[in-house]
């Protein structure tokens, strides 16, 4: 009889353990360890790619040339971006995000675009003809791009040996199984086994390889960080799945930087690429709307201007409410107690609402000034000045402390035909305000900001 070779996963954090555990010793979570079957011993599995018989040997590094790393554009100006200048050949890049959130489209309007190239989209979760449907949603026809409903990993290899695609998109990849392995799909084992055999594949034909990935309810990637070791790149998308704008971030750049951003609006027909953020903010502008302010942020190294808005009232009940959207809530209690305590604001018996515009999740940490003056706007009920931007973090002693990377922000703002814009008097350094035609005005306190605001 031969013997079935089981091992236990968390299925959190995909550690593995040779017995059942109550508590995973490398994430701490309990109850999460579920059997899974390996294989079966029947001696006949077999990796699905043949690698080349060619043995590795030792190279000196100095003799061994580098080469120029061969990027695909994609046709796409924000994916490219986030990519880090296009997609590198032989990569593996994962793509995660909330179901509904996009993925499928972006990454079929990308394989429709890049005509003449041929590329197999591997999908599990739709059929052809749903494919076809958003296909003709996008409004793109392409002659090179094949579609394959298969969930099998040894099919989809044969499939893509006698096709030799030159680019390869998986979706997604929890509905692949090997048969290598015989736990369900979608578990840790087979998740793991199949970005394994992608990734070889990868590797040994330099064909570029995207895979879909869910993401689970606490925004982590599902088989989360053991797929982030796999691959070359981690792209992630976000956003309000009820707002039309949505963020690209990458997580992890094997070939380029993680700070880069990209910005898409889901229109009708498909993403529609986002080349000038500030729009967002410029669109459906109310005059005179107290509670609003502009931020001159920065995400990577595009500056964008954009709307924190906020909403201030007398609570009803007891305990006030803080809540926000798109900023961390953490974050603003704290900028409320630094109001209450630093510089005399009353807010303690109030409600605090706080909104990002567009939905849009923001970590620069240059957007407290404008959050601190939009919660103060709508305190006092006066609303500022449109032509007014603001770029400041706020410090715990009420201090307006210097931001980075000041002369980008300044420039937008500019470009964008605002007339002032109040920055850290800290932030001075080697900023001429004959190079600009915005007024900078440098502020040290958050009530001297108040005072020339609100008088
Ligand atoms: P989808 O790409 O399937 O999301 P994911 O693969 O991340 O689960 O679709 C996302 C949503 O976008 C879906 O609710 C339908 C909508 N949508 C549009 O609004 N316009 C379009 O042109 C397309 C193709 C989809
Ligand atoms: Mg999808």
């Amino acid at each position: 009889m031969s013997k079935t070779k089981t091992t236990f996963f968390c299925q959190n954090c995909g550690a593995q353990a040779p017995k059942w555990i109550g508590r995973c010793p490398s994430c701490g979570e309990w109850n999460t360890y579920v059997e899974e079957v390996l294989q079966k011993d029947t001696g006949k599995n077999r990796s699905p790619i043949k690698s080349d018989s060619k043995a590795a040997v030792p190279h000196l590094i100095s003799e061994i040339e580098a080469g120029k790393e061969n990027r695909i554009n994609t046709l796409n100006g924000e994916l490219n971006r986030v990519l880090g200048g296009g997609l590198v050949t032989g990569s593996l890049v994962l793509l995660g995000g909330e179901p509904g959130i996009g993925k499928s489209t972006l990454i079929l309007q990308i394989a429709l675009k890049l005509q003449g190239k041929k590329i197999l989209y591997v999908t599990g979760e739709e059929s052809e003809q749903q494919i076809k449907i958003r296909a003709q949603r996008i409004g793109e026809a392409s002659d090179s791009c094949y579609i394959l409903a298969e969930t099998n990993t040894q099919r989809i290899f044969q499939i893509i040996e006698n096709m030799q695609p030159q680019m390869v998109v998986v979706d997604s990849i929890q509905t692949l199984h090997t048969d290598v392995i015989e736990s369900s799909a979608g578990s840790i084992s087979q998740i793991r086994e199949c970005a394994a055999e992608f990734q070889k594949y990868a590797k040994i034909t330099n064909t570029p390889v995207i895979l879909i990935g869910h993401i689970t309810k606490d925004g982590s990637l599902a088989g989360p960080k053991l797929l982030e070791h796999m691959v070359d790149a981690v792209i992630q998308f976000e956003g309000e799945r009820n707002h039309g704008y949505r963020i690209l971030r990458a997580i992890k750049n094997r070939f380029g930087s993680t700070s880069e951003l990209g910005i898409y609006e889901m229109s009708g027909t498909g993403l529609r690429e986002v080349i000038n953020p500030s729009e967002i903010l410029l669109s459906n502008r109310e005059k005179n709307l107290s509670g609003i302010s502009i931020a001159a942020m920065i995400e990577g190294v595009r500056p964008m201007l954009i709307e924190t808005q906020a909403l201030v009232s007398s609570a009803s009940y007891g305990t006030p409410i803080r809540s926000s959207t798109g900023f961390d809530t953490r974050r603003l209690n704290m900028l409320l107690a630094v109001l209450e305590k630093r510089s005399g604001f009353r807010l303690g018996a109030k409600d605090v609402f706080l909104n990002i515009a567009g939905g849009i999740r923001v970590d620069d940490p240059a957007i407290d000034l404008s959050v601190v003056v939009s919660v103060l706007s709508s305190n006092e009920d006066i609303a500022i000045d449109q032509n007014i931007c603001f770029a400041g973090e706020i410090g715990l002693s009420g201090e307006v402390r210097s931001v980075n990377k000041l002369e980008p922000r300044l420039a937008e703002a500019d470009k964008l035909g605002l007339e002032k814009i109040f920055v850290s008097k800290y932030n001075l350094k080697g900023i001429q305000q004959k190079d600009y035609s915005i007024e900078i005005i440098p502020v040290g306190r958050v009530e001297e900001v108040f005072a020339k605001l609100f008088g």
